[in-house]
């Protein structure tokens, strides 16, 4: 590449903003590397987790060290389209003296999600459905009423929906919109108690300060050469064997279908690769190895039951080790 960014630069650049995610947010490693594949393969991120647990930290932390331009709406429950994509402003023009004659002219006045290139859908169960519904597919076709937007990345957050009055979750086809999918947990619930002192320790700190203020890193052109340079990862047969390995299980022995999962061509064959690409360039490899399979933990989390997606890392690891030998 002309500027000379290789595989080896854009690990490292990417490793930088793994650092400001860290210098803040103690834990949650799989929030965090999934921000990374998401930024990378302009891919969206949905987060699912529990008040509390450092999810619009997260997602500001990056949006500030990516040094794009980003939109950070946080929805609640009487959240309007408008205030999204914008709205029809209608301007009237008088042009004869008596008034005679007007002109009205219809234009549109763009709202933050049609602007920015990174988007945080803040508490997006909040919302109520008719106003997610178009939102969703515009995010998905990075497109409003024919117009392209400039979105790479939408990251949105929720809290776990089943048990609360005021939350609405999101419907599967929605949820699909996000590529990246995630379930966490605060560091106390999941019992990590290592971390849990590594926070206290933070805030107890005399010179640490409440201010949040992430170094910008990373850039639009960094973002451009690695998604350049992402492409051009190569991903051999025996990645290839492995994943065909694991979704013929889905269907054949776990009985997949549409009923009960959405294992959907596009997710898990197209996003699928995306993904892999991404998650070898961040280490800064030009070639996927069976190992990287790890990712499609990422798809899986709402695609497939949850007793399912729980078994996945042990049954990714099998195959990685099978089409090894
Ligand atoms: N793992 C963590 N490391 C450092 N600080 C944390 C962590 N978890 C929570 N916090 C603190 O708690 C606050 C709550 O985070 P917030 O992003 O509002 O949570 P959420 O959006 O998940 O409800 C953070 O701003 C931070 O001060
Ligand atoms: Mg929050």
């Amino acid at each position: 590449m002309d500027n000379g960014n290789t595989a080896q630069s854009i690990s490292r650049l990417f490793a930088d903003l793994r650092k400001e995610m860290d210098r803040y947010v103690i834990g949650h490693d799989i929030v965090k590397h999934g921000l990374l594949l998401g930024l990378m393969a302009r891919e969206h991120i949905y987060i699912e987790g529990p008040p509390g647990m450092a999810k619009t930290m997260l997602a500001e932390i990056v949006s500030t060290a990516s040094n794009l331009k980003f939109y950070l709406y946080q929805f609640h429950r009487d959240t309007r389209l408008a205030e999204l994509v914008g709205d029809i402003v209608i301007e009237r023009e008088r042009t004869g003296k008596d008034g005679s004659s007007e002109i009205i002219a219809q234009s549109i006045r763009k709202g933050g999600v049609l602007t920015a290139e990174l988007c945080v859908l803040d508490d997006i169960s909040r919302s109520p459905g008719e106003a997610l519904n178009v939102l969703l597919r515009v995010l998905n076709e990075r497109e409003f009423q024919t117009e392209k937007i400039p979105l790479l990345t939408a990251i949105a957050t929720s809290n776990p929906t089943a048990d609360d009055y005021y939350n609405e979750p999101l419907d599967p086809a929605n949820l699909d919109r996000f590529t990246i999918q995630i379930r966490s947990a605060g560091l106390i619930q999941e019992n990590r108690w290592d971390q849990v002192r590594e926070v206290m320790d933070l805030y107890s700190n005399s010179q640490f300060s409440e201010e949040v203020r992430p170094e910008p890193v990373l850039n639009r052109k960094i973002f451009d050469d690695a998604y350049a340079l992402m492409h051009q990862v190569e991903i051999p047969g025996i990645v290839k064997r492995g994943l065909v390995d694991l979704l013929s299980r889905f269907v054949n022995q776990f009985k997949l279908d549409p009923t009960n999962s959405l294992i959907t061509d596009r997710s898990f064959l197209v996003k699928t690769i995306k993904i892999l690409k991404a998650q070898a360039l961040l280490a800064g490899r030009m070639k996927v190895t069976p190992d990287d399979l790890s990712v499609m933990t990422y798809l899986t989390t709402f695609r497939v039951p949850e007793e399912i997606d729980r078994n996945m890392p042990a049954l990714i690891k099998e195959t990685a080790q099978r089409v090894a030998e």
